[in-house]
């Protein structure tokens, strides 16, 4: 039995995550929820799953999460960044999903390594903003990170049975999102509502929108960077709009081994917690029969000016990623906001990046550093915009 805390529980992964532990009783048992806003939807949670312990992100919440559950069987009830420290290092859990959405999954994800927890990793910001420092730790200790990415879940079945010195590269799939094949006359004009529409995925609002800027691609090429311990020169990306194939290993012998399925978050988030066996879903089947066409080209990186500056940024090293991280969480909120249009997303990421002297990071403290410095510049910066 896996005992398991859920950090993001009330979001997309979350609740997906929850979906594949009520169906496996016998496997999973949740023990934590932990939650950013969404009290109601956590306050359902809790009534469902009944775990030992909850976090949320403000004081208030968790006071009136107190007050609402006062029978014998009541959670321990915590908030902010130390409750969810406090829940992802609990004592009886042994695996952490990892499915907050940006920074905020960082430290209490890399806590929950230091405290020996098993890793099922959503959170793809974590490895940005600290690879290195977050496989250190996960060696250390003699954890696993186990990807829920689908791309990262389609590169790790890949490799399973292969010895690793024989891989060329990774060939990481994206479906090129909402707006694949427009103009950047037409991108200009580009409303959140337009943006947050994903041709193939339902996922959170600032996934989607990462996925429409091809910033998410960015995110991942840098998350296998770390998570495979590979070069950059080793991870090529391609869009694939059918989002059938979810990623690729090529071998040197020119053989490609492909991870197939339909685009849906239970097949990976299964897989992380069920590895090395693949347990019964309630999915409905890919039919092979259906598809007409499976089709690949190379990402227009003019167009998807993110994916160049998370390439750029992967390339640069130190802090740098997490300046790119930072400044696209500014940039995306305020796109959500109305506040800037989608063109400028990367115009704001690229002036912070300018503005950057990379220093090395050394501890996740230098790295939330970066990430302060990063998001207070872009605020800053957001009057240059039109400049
Ligand atoms: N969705 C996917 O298909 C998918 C696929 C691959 C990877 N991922 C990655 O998984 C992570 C979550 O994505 P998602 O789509 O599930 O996002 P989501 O639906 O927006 O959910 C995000 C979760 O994080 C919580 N949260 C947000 N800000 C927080 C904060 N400051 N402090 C504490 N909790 C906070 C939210 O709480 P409230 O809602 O209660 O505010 C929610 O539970 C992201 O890193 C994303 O890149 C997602």
């Amino acid at each position: 039995m896996k005992k398991i805390a859920i950090l993001g529980s009330t979001g997309s992964i979350g609740s997906n995550s929850l979906k594949v532990i009520e169906a496996n009783p016998d496997r999973y048992k949740v023990l934590a929820l932990a939650a950013g806003q969404n009290i109601d939807l956590l306050i359902r949670q809790v009534e469902k799953y009944h775990p030992a312990a909850v976090a949320i992100l403000d004081e208030d919440h968790a006071d009136l999460l107190k007050a609402r559950f006062k029978h014998r069987s009541k959670p321990r009830v915590y908030s902010g960044q130390q409750g969810f420290v406090r829940i992802a290092t609990m004592d009886e859990v042994d695996t952490v999903i990892s499915a907050m959405t940006g920074a905020a999954g960082l430290i209490p994800t890399y806590q929950a390594i230091k405290a020996g927890k098993n890793i099922a990793l959503a959170n793809k910001e974590t490895m940005v903003m600290a690879g290195p420092l977050v496989m250190a730790a996960a060696t250390e200790r003699r954890v696993s990170i186990l990807p829920v990415d689908s791309e990262h879940s389609a590169i790790f079945q890949s490799l399973q049975g292969h010895p690793r010195e024989d891989v060329k590269r990774v060939i990481l799939t994206a479906s090129g999102g909402p707006f694949r094949e427009m103009g950047l006359e037409a991108m200009e004009r580009v409303t959140p509502e337009q943006a947050l529409q994903h041709p193939n995925w339902t996922m959170g609002r600032k996934i989607t929108i990462d996925s429409a800027t091809l910033m998410n691609k960015g995110l991942e090429t840098i998350e296998a960077k770390w998570l495979f311990d590979l070069e950059m020169d080793q991870i090529s990306i391609v869009i694939h709009p059918q989002s059938i194939i979810h990623s690729m290993v090529e071998y040197r012998d020119g053989s490609i081994i492909a991870q197939m399925g339909i685009p849906h978050m239970m097949t990976p988030i299964s897989y992380a917690l069920s590895y090395p066996h693949h347990i019964e879903t309630e999915l409905p089947p890919l039919n092979l029969d259906e598809i007409d066409n499976l089709s690949f080209k190379s990402p227009d990186l003019k167009r998807f000016k993110c994916l160049a500056l998370a390439l750029k940024a992967a390339e640069s090293g130190g802090s740098m990623p997490a300046v790119l991280n930072g400044a696209n969480e500014v940039a995306v909120d305020r796109f959500l906001k109305g506040q800037i249009k989608f063109l400028q997303i990367p115009g704001l990421i690229e002036k912070t990046m300018e503005a950057h002297d990379p220093f090395s990071i050394e501890s996740i403290e230098s790295v939330m550093e970066a990430d302060k410095w990063a998001r207070t510049t872009a605020v800053g910066l957001l009057k240059d915009l039109n400049d």
